[in-house]
Formats: C-alpha cells, structure tokens, sequence
C-alpha cells in the first residue's frame, strides 16, 4: 500500500528534518534528502566529503549511513512502516536509499524514547569514568549491528595494545599529510552550522592507552582527569568491502549509539585508524581477518557531570527538499 496524503508528506519530511541529527564525519552532513509523496530519497553530496582522508567515499557512506537509520527510527517513531532499498539504480550512484511506508500503525510507547534519543546523543571526547560499561550495554550493543548483518567485535586487552600502536601510526601519518591537515583545519572551529565546533574539543589532548583524534588546536570543553582503562573498544566490520556494506555500517553505527545513548553510555568513533590502509590492514589483521574493519569505537562511562554539548547542524531547508510534495504540505 502506498499513500498519497498530505500526512504521508508531513511523516516523511519531519523524518528528513530529524535526521539530521544523526552524526557524520568531522560533522560534514554529507546528505541531501528529496521527499516525494509516497516515498523519500537520500542523496550523497559530494561537495562534503574528505578526498584525502576519505577518498574511496567510505566514510561518507557510513555517515549517510547514519542518516539513513535516524529517518528509519523517526518513521517508526510516528508508526510508519517503510522498505528500504539502497542504491537502486547503478547509474546513480549518489542516489543511496529509497525509503517507501508501506503501512501505519499507532505510535508505540517507546516513541518518544526514539526521537529523544536521537535529540540527546552526543560525541564525547573527554576521558571516560573508572567504572566499566556494564555487560547488559555492550550485549544491547552488539545485538543492535548485528540487525543491521554488521559485526561488533569487543576488543581483547591485547587487541586494545595493537589498536593504541595503529591509531598512533595512523595519527602521525595523517600528522605529516599536509592534505589531511588542511581538510581537519577547515572542518574544525568553523562559525557556520557545520564541522567539529570548539565548544565540542577538550582542552588538552587526553594521555590515554588508545589516542583520540587531534584536531590540532585546543578547544573549550572542560574534562576531568580520566583516562581510558576502564573503556572498552569495539570494531564494527562488514564482510566485503563495498559501498552497500558500508552504507549498512553507518546504519549499525546509528543503532550501536542510540542503543548507547539509552543506557547512559557514550561512545566516541576513532576512524584515523580505518582512514590510513596501512593501519586499517594492522587491524584487519590483529582482529584475524574477520572482515573488514569501518569503524573503531571506544565505548565508556561518561563521567558524572554534565554531558557533551551539542554540535551544530544544518537546518531543514538546506538538507530537506520538499518541492515536489509543498502542495501536499499546505494543503493540511
Ligand atoms: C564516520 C564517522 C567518523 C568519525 N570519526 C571521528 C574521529 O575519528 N574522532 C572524533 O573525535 N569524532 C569522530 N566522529 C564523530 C563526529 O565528529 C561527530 O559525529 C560530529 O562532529 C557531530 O557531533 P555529534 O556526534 O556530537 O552530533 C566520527 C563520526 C562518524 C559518523
């Protein structure tokens, strides 16, 4: 069944606008969405992505990936069932997904958990508390990538030793690339509603086992001495390495974090470490060859205070286009 109202429209589009929320690399919202009346389109918008950090596009994918499963769960939010095709048409191959309701139903109760949970997650760079993520967390988190055919494997304290000597070999290659380096700068500190905002960096780079990202420049969120022993890592891998299998990991990069969020755990993405071959091959094998790693994340207990600001995005008219069904809009 396939619905042509103004409700339909005003689903979709507000599934569009919530989206955006969802997180990208270096914040770069590399989307465009088109609503149509019965369906809605995601678009790659390659103006945003990262030649020299993410020349295959991959990144690009997992974070469009994530957009694509914010709108999914802000259907189902509303009671909207849809099918989801991704990359329909080879000869397009920025037209990423088509999602298509095909049925309504009432809201469930969690519904406003949904939409909740997509509003408050947060990228937190500063250091995590001394307790552990409880074992129940990182069970709901592995069950989440896997709905989406994308495994989350748990790093052993060993495989953590060769993560921190990979992202610290990937952080001094991308160091001494001065292309990689003007595309950080460029996204980071920005005054506009793009990129890694000050507000959203640590002051000083925290010493942990495992390196974050350096941004290059200090910023203003106040963190505490913690450290990262009591984190815990994970990598998400998909078992061939091509654009619908990443598209697929930015989905399970969205599930793994608002099932995150919703226990209280906070998750920071580490992909120097997947950008540089070199390093991404380490892991490929420290992690025996099962599949191809997109995505490292650190997975810890925030520590008590207040949570991570958010950082800015671009509104709905810049990343939502409504012409064809405006008609439709004004009508209810
Ligand atoms: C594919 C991908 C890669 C990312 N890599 C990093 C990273 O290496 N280091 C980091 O601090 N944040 C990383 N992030 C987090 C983004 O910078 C963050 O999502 C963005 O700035 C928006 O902030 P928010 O998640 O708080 O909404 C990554 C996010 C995605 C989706």
């Amino acid at each position: 069944m396939t619905t042509r109202t103004g409700a339909t429209a005003a689903a979709l589009a507000r599934a569009a606008a919530l989206a955006g929320y969802a997180p990208s690399l270096h914040n770069t919202q590399p989307w465009r969405w088109t609503v149509l009346a019965d369906r809605m389109e995601l678009h790659a918008v390659r103006e945003r992505q990262l030649p020299a950090s993410d020349p295959d596009g991959r990144l690009l994918l997992v974070s469009c990936g994530t957009a694509l499963h914010h709108a999914r769960t802000a259907l189902t939010a509303t009671g909207w069932e849809c099918t989801v095709q991704r990359l329909p048409r080879p000869r397009q191959p920025d037209l990423l997904a088509v999602l298509t309701p095909t049925a309504h139903h009432p809201p469930g109760a969690a519904a406003g958990r949904l939409v909740r949970d997509m509003e408050t997650r947060r990228t937190d760079r500063r250091p995590v508390s001394d307790s552990p993520p409880p074992a129940a967390a990182l069970t709901a988190l592995a069950a989440a990538a896997g709905t989406h055919g994308v495994a989350f494997g748990l790093l052993t304290q060993e495989q953590v030793y060769d993560l921190a000597a990979a992202a610290s070999r990937a952080a001094d290659i991308e160091r001494a690339d001065p292309a990689v380096q003007d595309e950080i700068a460029y996204w980071t500190g920005r005054q506009d509603d793009l990129g890694v905002a000050e507000r959203s960096l640590t002051g000083a780079q925290p010493e942990t086992t495992v390196p974050v990202r350096d941004f290059g420049r200090p910023g203003t969120l106040p963190s505490g001495p913690g450290h990262d022993r009591a984190a815990r890592y994970a990598v998400l891998s998909v078992e061939e390495d091509e654009p619908e299998a990443w598209l697929r990991a930015g989905e399970a990069l969205s599930a793994v974090w608002l099932t995150a969020t919703r226990h209280g755990v906070s998750v920071l993405p580490l992909s120097a470490v997947v950008e540089v071959p070199v390093t991404r091959a380490a892991l490929r094998r420290s992690t025996g060859d099962r599949g191809w790693p997109v995505m490292v994340l650190r997975i810890g207990v925030p520590d008590a205070g207040a949570g991570a600001p958010a950082a800015p995005r671009l509104s709905a008219a810049q990343i939502v286009d409504v012409d064809e069904v405006r008609h439709l809009l004004d009508r209810d």
